[in-house]
């Protein structure tokens, strides 16, 4: 079976890093659903907590095998890349906030990890790369004029997330600008989602940082991070970003991957609205002033054919979620 673009077989075998992950699951998922037969990197094959989920998936007693990889560890990344058509980049440090070293905990995986696929997919001839990076390799970048949207152009200010200390970002950024480098150098076809924050239904019996960020909301917490922008986005909506993006030739650069931006604070109130219940609060309606809403920020996304879902829905699959796993009651 072919997709539009004519060039992808979806029998053919694709890898995906970071598959024991929030967003990997979901993209594991999917691409069984496909047809693909799926090599999911894992950090620890004896951990039933990273591989039970993936091995209960449709498909996956026949079209997936799972590989133990360290970043860091060149030769592991190797034998998982290894007959692979396609690779999927997700393996990164999510740690947003208590980072004691941020070189070893954060910088060192995510750059040399990046480098590490990229050159395994290189030496054994991968088509193409699809990397993820974020939105927080957009954003901060406080200098971008204040008139222009930020978008697909902008690059986060690496000198400023070094003053304030805020490394997932620095990493994001490196990390993506490392693939570009090694793309352009080498002549690999590398391509990148940047999705916002993303929530909805979680696979992995654990929860990852950004699925925290709203339970912790539905607890009171009251944190607002600095520089903080709501690009929500849809779990299942950034799985398929990252398909759409591999089957479609035309498709190159960057691709925000958002549903909406909005205030922090805006969000808050529609999940206090949707859920009067919890203990959601009561935060300022302008967390980000001078925030411009762009109603087409994904456009595109949206013009490879992914329909976002819409906030509310990804707040109410979120909630859902978190009550059905026991997160909360
Ligand atoms: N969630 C969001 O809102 C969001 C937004 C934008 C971009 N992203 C990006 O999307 C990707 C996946 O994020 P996620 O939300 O799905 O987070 P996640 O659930 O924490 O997944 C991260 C994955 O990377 C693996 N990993 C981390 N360090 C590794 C290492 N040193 N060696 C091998 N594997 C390693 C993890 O393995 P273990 O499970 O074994 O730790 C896990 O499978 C990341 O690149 C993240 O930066 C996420």
């Amino acid at each position: 079976m072919s997709s539009e673009s004519g060039s992808v077989t979806r029998s053919e075998v694709v890898c995906v890093t970071g598959g024991s992950g929030y967003i990997g699951s979901w993209l594991v998922c999917l691409l069984l659903r496909r047809g693909y037969t799926v090599h999911a990197t894992v950090k620890n094959l004896k951990d039933e907590r990273e591989t039970k989920h993936l091995e209960a998936l449709e498909g996956a007693d026949s079209r997936l095998r799972l590989f133990q990889i360290d970043l860091l560890d060149y030769d592991s990344i190797v034998a998982a890349v290894n007959g692979a058509a396609g690779v999927f980049h997700l393996a990164s440090p999510c740690i947003v906030d208590q980072v004691q070293d941020p070189e070893k905990e954060l910088l060192d995986p995510a750059i040399k990890g990046t480098d590490n696929v990229l050159t395994a997919a290189k030496e054994l001839g991968v088509r193409r790369v699809v990397v993820t990076s974020s939105i927080s390799a957009i954003i901060p970048s406080p200098n971008w004029p204040a008139d222009v949207v930020k978008g697909e152009d902008c690059w986060t200010d690496t000198e400023y997330c070094k003053q304030k200390g805020v490394w997932y970002p620095l990493s994001k950024t490196l990390a993506e600008k490392a693939a570009w480098e090694f793309s352009k150098e080498k002549g690999l076809d590398v391509v990148v989602v940047n999705p916002g924050t993303v929530m909805g239904p979680i696979l992995p019996p654990g929860l990852n940082a950004s699925m925290l960020m709203i339970l912790r909301l539905l607890q009171g917490c009251t944190d607002i991070y600095e520089d903080f922008f709501m690009g929500s986005v849809h779990v299942k909506d950034v799985a398929l970003a990252h398909i759409l993006v591999y089957e479609n030739k035309s498709a190159s650069g960057r691709h925000l991957c958002v549903e909406a931006i909005s205030h922090y604070g805006d969000f808050a109130a529609k999940v206090a609205e949707l859920y009067p219940e919890y203990n959601v609060p009561r935060l300022p309606k302008d967390t980000q002033p001078g925030l411009l809403r762009a109603k087409t920020g994904s456009k595109k996304l949206m013009d490879l054919g992914l329909q976002f879902i819409p906030m509310e829905q990804i707040i109410k699959d979120s909630v859902e979620s978190l009550r059905s796993k026991g997160f909360i009651s």
